[in-house]
């Protein structure tokens, strides 16, 4: 099929390299001319592990990029991948969305008929808007020259391509039946195992696996646009929910690794997402649980588990600070160290990262910071160039004379930093684990004062890093 992916962010270069590796030919359109040419040029627009070669493989064959929409006029299929920032109140911002609808609409092909697939996160009744402003602009009809669909983007930062090949689900709203029978020839490929196998084995993703193919789920609209919203609330949920268990656990002084793994053992709970964090983060849970509260609210339908959640994640960010204040008496004056600006591993994706609200409050409270990210130092500038930070070349270096580090995000090369010359250049070697990630035997071997969250480290020596399964019989 002929394809167009409006926008080059996570979505839309993700959706366009991975289409146009299915056989489809994808251009991507984006109004900025750098990400353009990066894409023509075969390099990735965003850091996210394995699309920089999917794309150097498929651009100038199959994959295009441009800052015209003339593409629109042939292709079959247009997705929708622009962003949906916050407005101040929480709501959506749907201008980007408005405007990307007008100039597809001023470019749909009267003689063909286009499916317009919304896979930006956007507030229920939004594909109904973007079919009206489709008509209007275009003087087209719905149902005869084109139809819109909705079909929400599930994966995650750092995990994209494996998330986009092997979904879950893959979950189409729509009401046209030529519009669901597009996209289910779109996706039939998705679908099929040997292609997986195919697939897996080329990127080197989930080798040797069994390929259950993803359930395929068509519903009407709204009920498309109000999952992906739901679902987004329900993780943020229970990681608040996990992180809130871990500071009871650490005031009766149990250990909520073993109390994660043992709740995860029950088939209806699951033991995904029960990782205890500083707080969950980043471009997708906060704006989202935002805009559904809100939504929710204008309806008289206040989601107050939703809006708990959003307080407890908030109250979780300056847990971190308190306990560090705990153990110093002060932070007037005192150097800490931050390890990891990005809101996870594998992305260079600093919006909306708790390092910032973490490192505000540090500020605030009279400390100087110095801080390492592997590939996030140059986003997290731009996006908070008024906080006064050090940025260190390396990990070792935020060690400097400091008197606390704090692992905020768990880059998996942190755990192999020099720690013991990393002990020696601390003027008090205290280290806060808030991802439970590194060796705590080994570095406190070392003589680190060692904590992680949710366990005293006294209490028992076990690896935080590791589950303890030492009881499973
Ligand atoms: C999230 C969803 O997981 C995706 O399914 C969804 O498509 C995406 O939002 C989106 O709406 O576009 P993402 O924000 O990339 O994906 O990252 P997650 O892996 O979900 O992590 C979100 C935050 O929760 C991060 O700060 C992460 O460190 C934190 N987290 C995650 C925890 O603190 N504990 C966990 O157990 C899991």
């Amino acid at each position: 099929m002929n394809i167009a992916c409006i926008g080059a962010g996570y979505i839309g270069s993700v959706t366009g390299a991975s289409l146009s590796m299915m056989g489809h030919r994808c251009t991507i359109i984006d109004i900025d001319p750098a990400k353009v040419d990066a894409i023509n040029a075969g390099q990735s627009p965003i850091y996210e592990p394995g699309l920089q070669s999917l794309i150097q493989e498929q651009a100038g064959s199959r994959l295009f990029a441009s800052t015209s929409y003339q593409s629109v006029y042939e292709a079959d299929v247009v997705f929708i991948g622009v962003g949906t920032p916050s407005l101040e109140d929480g709501s959506a911002d749907l201008s980007f969305i408005r405007t990307a609808t007008a100039r597809v609409a001023n470019h749909l092909n009267p003689d063909h008929f286009t499916v317009i697939v919304i896979k930006s996160t956007v507030p229920v009744g939004t594909s109904e808007e973007v079919t009206s402003i489709l008509e209007q602009i275009s003087g087209l009809e719905s149902g005869e020259h084109f139809a819109v669909a909705s079909n929400p983007e599930f994966l995650r930062e750092g995990h994209a391509l494996e998330d986009v090949f092997f979904p879950d689900r893959i979950v189409v709203g729509a009401l046209d039946d030529r519009a669901k029978e597009m996209l289910r020839e779109l996706y039939a490929e998705f679908m099929r195992p040997d292609i997986l196998e195919t697939i897996s084995l080329r990127l080197g993703i989930r080798e040797g696996q069994v390929m259950a193919p993803p359930v395929y789920f068509e519903t009407d609209l709204r009920s498309a646009e109000m999952i992906k919203y739901a679902s987004n609330a329900f993780l943020a949920v229970k990681i608040s929910y996990i992180n809130e268990i871990a500071r009871m656990c650490e005031a009766v002084e149990a250990n909520v690794l073993e109390v994660a793994y043992g709740m995860g053992l029950d088939s209806r709970i699951g033991n995904q997402f029960l990782q205890v964090s500083s707080g969950w983060s980043g471009s997708c849970f906060p704006k989202d649980t935002a805009e559904l509260l809100i939504a929710s609210q204008k309806h008289g339908q206040e989601l107050s588990i939703v809006k708990a959640a959003i307080e407890s994640n908030y109250r979780m960010h300056l847990y971190i600070v308190d306990k560090v204040l705990d153990k110093l008496g002060s932070l007037h004056n005192r150097r800490i160290g931050i390890l990891g600006l990005t809101f996870k591993p594998d992305t260079d994706d600093t919006r909306h990262t708790q390092a910032a609200v973490l490192i505000r409050r540090f500020i605030e409270c009279g400390a100087s910071l110095q801080v390492h990210d592997p590939k996030g130092m140059e986003n997290f500038c731009q996006t908070n160039g008024e906080l006064p930070v050090t940025y260190c070349h390396s990990g070792e270096l935020v060690a400097e004379q400091a008197d606390a580090i704090v692992l905020v995000t768990h880059w998996l090369e942190y755990k192999d930093l020099d720690w013991g010359h990393m002990h020696k250049r601390m003027k008090n070697p205290y280290v806060l684990d808030t991802r439970n990630f590194l060796d705590s035997v080994e570095i406190r071997k070392l003589g680190f004062n060692y904590e992680g969250l949710g366990w005293i480290a006294d209490k028992g020596e076990q690896d935080a890093s590791r589950p303890t399964l030492s009881h499973v019989v």
